[in-house]
């Protein structure tokens, strides 16, 4: 069993690691369709950081988070998140473990469709063994928070891309996990929404004990990193903060 991750019993201070993943390789497949998606990706994130990954497409940036996520097996290195080595553990172990300690949204945003929105973002809290009608009351209030506010008995195929990302924001935050990892979480979203999810993913991410990772192409919010970590061809290229950071932040626009 891993070790009891709540916050409750791990007081750290904020600049420690939330991850550390070092070395890691993942293929796909086998023979003349295997794929090296990840060649030795080294990446760190720190508590209290809302941290952004980018690189080009199909660099490895869903691999590597997938990875880190627990959601993902992976060939070589070592994953570390809140100091529980990952690499040693069984999958139900991973499994036990995210559940109680990750939030993840997905580049499809995975929404169960015959569940309507409240019940969809109370899964986390269900899973987490919170009862029904405490789960249903906090998922009603981040769906407020997200924009979707008497929407609750809607279903996710009623929704437009912009409103299903939200959906799945909402799910990732409910039971504030310690690290939230986000796979282009404003890619459907116009501005104004995308700022306001943004705001709501910064402040989870500045909670002492906490990060966010978020995988992005979007330009319009390089300038919430407080790192941006750049991929290319399966490895980490470069880690950028403080002026270098600001350079990249102001080329971009
Ligand atoms: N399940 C899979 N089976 C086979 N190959 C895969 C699989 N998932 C990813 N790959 C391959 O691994 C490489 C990295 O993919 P990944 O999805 O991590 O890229 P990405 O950086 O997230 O790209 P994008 O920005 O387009 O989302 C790609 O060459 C991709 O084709
Ligand atoms: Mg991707």
């Amino acid at each position: 069993m891993p070790a009891d991750l709540s916050p409750t019993t791990v007081a750290r201070p904020a600049t420690e690691l939330a991850v550390r993943a070092s070395g890691v390789v993942k293929a796909f497949g086998v023979g003349d369709a295997r794929t090296v998606a990840l060649k030795g990706a080294d990446f760190s994130a720190r508590q209290g950081e809302l941290h952004l990954v980018v690189g080009p497409s199909g660099c490895g940036k869903t691999t590597l988070l997938s990875v880190v996520a627990g959601t993902l097996d992976w060939d070589e290195g070592r994953v570390d998140v809140f100091g529980t080595s990952l690499d040693g553990l069984k999958r139900s172990a991973i499994t036990d473990f995210r559940r109680r300690n990750v939030g993840f949204i997905f580049q499809q945003f995975n929404l169960i469709p015959t569940l309507n929105l409240t019940e969809n973002v109370s899964v986390p809290l269900l899973l987490n063994g919170r009862g029904r009608k405490v789960a249903e009351s906090k998922a009603q209030e981040l769906l407020k928070r997200v924009g979707l506010g008497g929407k609750e008995t809607k279903r996710p195929t009623q929704l437009s891309g912009g409103q299903q990302q939200r959906v799945a924001i909402a799910r990732a935050l409910v039971h504030e996990p310690r690290l939230v990892i986000c796979d282009e979480p404003t890619s459907a979203l116009d501005s104004e929404t995308g700022h306001q999810i943004m705001d709501l993913l910064a402040t989870a991410a500045r909670a002492p004990g906490r990060c966010v990772v978020i995988v992005t192409h979007d330009p319009r919010i390089y300038g919430y990193a407080d790192r941006i970590t750049q991929m290319e061809d399966g490895r980490v290229r470069a880690v950028l903060e403080g002026e270098p950071l600001q350079r990249f932040v102001q080329s971009t626009h």
